[in-house]
């Protein structure tokens, strides 16, 4: 019989690209996503697509007594770190208190399962670089708040009802496959927005911050394809379940750019000129994050192998050429 894995938030970046994984590897699959940052062309014709919040009990219930699912994985969430700081309840009701909701009706329907999407931004601004998954949670903006609440709830509903939860904390997910890429409104990540400027023109890239105590005075951060993140998901459906307790893993490469290279990198795969425009820090970010790898390898048997700068911009530009207005056509 065909395993079903529920993936919540499908319709979006790197949910659009597990979705793929589990089909291309004969996962049955649901898919479900309000649509209110995703998009329906996103979805593989293959899955099945329920159209509902997360945090609607009755519609989630159903959908859970309707298909066999054995696994969740929970991708639906908002993702705007500035948002997240004018509307701080509107990300905890969708974060945390949605999440909450999913998690009662998963334990109802017997599920054990359950991989959720966290994020470096649980770490704030870390001690350390490169950080381990032991540094303590310590998160510097909403955002970042709703994932340590999220994964401290994933603990609770471990300890009462035995649910088994790896949280993959990714780092800075960019890249595309041939058919998904990135298409956010707003578009607040870097590489979509690097491109957009070598595709479209402009006066040049806007750097936030040229002055951090880095090796070129901008941001350090890890870049992560999405095909990578998406192949870590699939095997975290396989880890055996028992003894199997809250687990955070961290999802990057081990080794950070700088905006600058990010920046002199594009203009290699671009031929576009791609000047900087020096602008002030923005409050909240810190100077560099790292991950420390090992703890994904050795538990998922998990290695980046499409993460190099290079391949990562190369399908990010591929795809921003081949869909000029993203999923609008
Ligand atoms: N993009 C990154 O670099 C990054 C890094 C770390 C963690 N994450 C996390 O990964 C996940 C996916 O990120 P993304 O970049 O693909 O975001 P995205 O906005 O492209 O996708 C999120 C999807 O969830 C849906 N959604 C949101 N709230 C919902 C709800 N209550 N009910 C149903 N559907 C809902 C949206 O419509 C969208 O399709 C998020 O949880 C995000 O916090 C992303």
């Amino acid at each position: 019989m065909t395993r079903d894995v529920l993936v919540t938030g499908g319709a979006g970046y790197i949910g659009s690209v597990i979705v793929d994984q589990l089909i291309e590897l004969g996962w049955g699959v649901v898919v479900a996503d309000n649509l209110s940052r995703g998009h329906r062309a996103a979805i593989a014709p293959q899955a099945t697509f329920v159209h509902t919040d997360v945090g609607d009990r009755a519609a989630v219930s159903a959908l859970l007594r309707d298909r066999p699912v054995e696994a969740i994985i929970h991708l639906a969430a908002f993702a705007l770190v500035a948002e997240s700081v004018r509307e701080p309840a509107k990300y905890r009701a969708n974060n945390v208190t949605a999440a909450r909701v999913l998690l009662e009706c998963a334990v109802a329907a017997g599920i054990r399962r359950f991989v959720f999407s966290s994020s470096c931004a649980v770490y704030g601004h870390p001690a350390r670089v490169p950080i381990t998954e032991d540094s303590a949670p310590a998160p510097v903006n909403p955002y970042g708040e709703t994932k340590r609440d999220a994964e401290r709830l994933l603990a609770e509903f471990g300890e009462r009802d035995g649910l088994a939860s790896v949280s993959l904390r990714y780092f800075n997910a960019a890249g595309a496959t041939a058919s998904r890429g990135e298409d956010h409104d707003p578009e607040t990540h870097l590489i979509p927005n690097v491109l957009g400027v070598a595709r479209d023109g402009g006066d040049g890239v806007e750097v936030f911050g040229t002055d951090y105590p880095t090796l070129d005075g901008t941001a350090v951060r890890d870049y992560i394809h999405v095909a990578d993140i998406a192949d870590a998901h699939v095997r975290a459906l396989d880890v055996p379940l028992d003894g199997l307790g809250p687990l955070a893993l961290n999802l990057g490469t081990g080794t950070g750019h700088s905006v600058r290279d990010v920046v002199a990198a594009a203009r290699a795969i671009t031929g576009a000129p791609l000047p900087i425009l020096a602008r002030p820090r923005r409050p909240g970010d810190p100077p560099a994050l790292v991950a420390a790898m090992g703890r994904a390898a050795a538990t998922l048997g998990w290695r980046p192998v499409r993460s190099s700068l290079d391949d990562i911009l190369r399908s990010a530009w591929d795809w921003h050429q081949s869909h000029p207005r993203g999923y609008r056509g």
